[in-house]
Order: C-alpha cells, then sequence, then structure tokens
C-alpha cells in the first residue's frame, strides 16, 4: 500500500553536509518520493509539544534540548509500505543494540547516543498523519488519494 511517513534528520546530520548528502541518496536509492521538505530549527516550546508522549520519560529534557539546538530537516516520504520501509532503514532507536543487530542501518552507522540517534520517522499510520500536520500544517492528506 502506497503510504507517506514523516523523516527527521536531526541537527548532527543537518550539521554534517557530507552526511546530509549522504542519507538522502539512500532515502532515494530505496524508491522514495521526497512529497515536501523543510529545514526548520524548532524552540524548545514547539519540541515539548512535537515529543509531548514523552515528557514522562527520564529522557525527555535531553531530548527536547536535543531536538531544539539547531536545525533539523523534515521531509514527507512517500513509497509502497513507507512507515515501516523507513523504519528499518533507520535501525532501533537505542543505538547500543545496533551494534547487535542493526550495524548496517543509518543508526549503526551514524547514531551517537540513544537521543542522538540521526533521525525520526513515524511509528503508525496514525502517528504519521499527527507528525506530518505538525510540521506541515498546509499539507493536504486528501491529496494522497488513499487517506480521502
Ligand atoms: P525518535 O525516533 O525521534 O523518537 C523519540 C526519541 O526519543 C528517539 O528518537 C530518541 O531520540 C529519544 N529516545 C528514545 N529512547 C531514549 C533513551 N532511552 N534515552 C535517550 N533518548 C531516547
Amino acid at each position: 500500500m502506497f503510504q507517506v511517513t514523516l523523516c527527521i534528520l536531526k541537527p548532527d546530520i543537518v550539521r554534517s553536509p557530507h552526511l546530509f548528502n549522504e542519507i538522502i541518496n539512500l532515502i532515494l536509492q530505496r524508491q522514495f518520493i521526497f512529497i515536501k521538505s523543510k529545514h526548520l530549527q524548532l524552540n524548545r516550546q514547539r519540541a515539548e509539544e512535537f515529543y509531548r508522549e514523552h515528557q514522562e520519560k527520564f529522557f525527555y529534557s535531553r531530548l527536547v534540548h536535543y531536538m531544539s539546538c539547531g536545525p533539523i530537516s523534515c521531509h514527507i516520504l512517500g513509497r509502497e509500505n513507507a512507515i515501516q520501509e523507513w523504519r528499518s532503514m533507520l535501525g532501533p532507536t537505542k543505538v547500543y543494540k545496533t551494534i547487535f543487530e542493526a550495524a548496517n542501518t543509518i543508526r549503526g552507522q551514524h547514531g551517537i547516543t540513544d537521543t542522538r540517534n540521526c533521525a525520526h520517522g513515524s511509528d503508525s499510520i496514525e502517528k504519521a498523519q499527527r507528525e506530518i500536520n505538525f510540521f506541515f500544517p498546509e499539507f493536504d492528506m486528501k491529496s494522497i488519494s488513499i487517506y480521502e
């Protein structure tokens, strides 16, 4: 099924033109379409809002601080099974797990810590809709026929 998902390339990736280009090329090689893209910097309040489901977690403050420390690059990616495909390219959230299970993923190759883990991908259709709307409120999901 054709799907859309939200991809965020986090500050460490945007800061490094070489890594940024490498990851964009990997995404293109996997037959994703870039439907919309935006570079922006979250302020603390917007980062808190985006990650509100994690507000009780011990890493929340660290996460919000990191995600608002520099520019991020947000993309609506589309392809068959986009949500799962992008997450499998990313690898596990926890970078130490990539050592054993997923060295060949983006996080396995470039992740620094569980917080500084390169990139984000929506984990369900509902989350993709919320997250896309958060960064691209002008984007009409109905313009993708399956979301009518
Ligand atoms: P992301 O895919 O953006 O979604 C939630 C984020 O929380 C995750 O990537 C990590 O950046 C961060 N995160 C999740 N688990 C941990 C953890 N155990 N310690 C620190 N940060 C975490």
